[in-house]
């Protein structure tokens, strides 16, 4: 048993090392790394020692490595990560990952607090992170009726809003045109039986919003994949609403690339068919698909998706795994995330992209949604940014 224990450090240094390679761009970041690392794994042995904890042979890919040939492997990222404050946090995301998106900090909110005063700070600081570990980044969003700066919702007139719409889309896109390689142009337009979702931009402007913001994006960012991102919209129901989006867009001769299915998925109730069929579906209209926003909650909530204006009052029997996740809880987690894996690959050509929404554990957003303050594990990495078993039957999934 203690010898294992050994091993895992290494798996982690190993990992280092494997990147360390001479001529490799992120070498002096990573030696710098490795020093604090060495703390690290002295207390980690320490502690494993202590602990006596059952753990997996190490595996000697990344996530990266792995999927090199399949599709582009990405997470989200909040300013903390791009500001590289947790050596290690930094260094899981450096070595797995390929692909960054934006939390938060690229989101009109965060970038326009107010009428024509923008704050690019964070979201500059994000895009020098993707440009020193040579990382792809897939923006997120420019038109979402959530998040929004709190003036736009005081706009009295369609022609400010359409204002609002231009002078942001052009502001934001035109300033990180070829630094980015994908816009979420429009999030989340829809409702679950598929019509268009009631909000500031559908009341004042009528569904041509979302060909108008289209039209903008690719005025703006020439060459940028664009596309359409929501959650659900693997159901048929919202796959069809979804569908009609894309062909109205493709009608009216305005560009779109991609959709994204965000992926916020729950434990044993996978809809791999219904994802399958929206693949196809997605891809027979000549664009690319994306997992954009992959996550398995494990904890109950009595509603599927991603409406951030849903919650439910807290209550013990919803938190239970306040230590640890069960073993049991942790192998049904990596079955999951393995037949998820093994549909992705099989459809890789259609795949662009596979994104998790975080790295690790104690980042997710499910830990304060749809209840405050619980205790989730929807990812492959926990919360002392150790891979899981989730990520090695990801890894070694044929
Ligand atoms: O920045 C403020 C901070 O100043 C303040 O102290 C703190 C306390 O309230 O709030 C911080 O803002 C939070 C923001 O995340 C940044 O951390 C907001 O309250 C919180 O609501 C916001 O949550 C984000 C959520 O979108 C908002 O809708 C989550 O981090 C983010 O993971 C989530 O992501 C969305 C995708 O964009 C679209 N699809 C669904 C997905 C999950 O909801």
């Amino acid at each position: 048993m203690v010898i294992w224990q050994a091993e895992r450090p290494l798996y982690l240094l190993f990992i280092n090392c494997s990147n360390n390679k001479p001529g490799n761009p992120t070498t002096p970041m990573l030696n710098h790394l490795n020093r604090s690392f060495a703390v690290y794994i002295f207390s980690y042995l320490l502690v494993s020692a202590v602990h006596g904890q059952q753990q997996r042979a190490p595996s000697a890919h990344t996530l990266r490595d792995r999927f090199r040939d399949d599709f582009m492997i990405g997470t989200a990222v909040n300013a903390r990560q791009v500001q590289e404050r947790i050596p290690m946090e930094t260094q899981l995301l450096a070595t797995q990952f390929n692909a960054i998106t934006p939390e938060n900090v690229m989101k009109a909110q965060s970038l326009q607090p107010r009428w024509n005063s923008f704050n690019f700070e964070q979201a500059d600081q994000l895009i020098e992170f993707s440009k020193k570990y040579h990382m792809n980044v897939n923006a997120h969003t420019l038109i979402w009726h959530s998040q929004l700066p709190r003036f736009v919702r005081s706009l009295q007139t369609a022609d400010s809003l359409k204002l609002f719409m231009s002078n942001h889309i052009n502001t934001v896109a035109g300033r990180y045109y070829g630094k980015v390689q994908s816009w979420d142009v429009v999030n989340e337009a829809l409702n679950e039986d598929g019509t268009l979702r009631k909000s500031v931009f559908y009341d004042k402007l009528g569904e041509n919003y979302i060909i108008e913001a289209f039209r903008l994006a690719q005025a703006a960012t020439p060459g940028t994949d664009l596309y359409y991102n929501d959650y659900n919209n693997e159901k048929p129901a919202k796959r069809a609403g979804c569908i009609e989006i894309i062909k109205k867009i493709q009608a009216a001769g305005v560009k779109i690339d991609g959709v994204g299915i965000q992926g916020h998925w729950h434990l044993g109730q996978l809809p791999i068919k219904d994802i399958e069929e929206s693949i196809l579906q997605y891809a027979a209209l000549g664009l690319k698909v994306a997992i954009t926003e992959l996550d398995i909650e494990v904890l109950k909530r009595n509603f599927q998706g991603a409406e951030i204006s849903q919650r439910m009052n807290s209550d013990p029997s919803l938190d239970p795994y306040k230590e640890s996740l069960p073993d049991s809880i942790q192998q049904r987690l990596a079955e999951d995330y393995d037949a998820l894996f093994k549909l992705f690959v099989k459809h890789k050509d259609k795949i662009a992209r596979v994104t998790f929404w975080g790295v690790h554990d104690g980042q997710s957003w499910l830990n304060g949604w749809p209840v405050a303050g619980r205790t989730n594990y929807p990812l492959l990495f926990d919360r002392q940014y150790r891979p899981k078993p989730a990520f090695y039957k990801v890894i070694d999934s044929e």
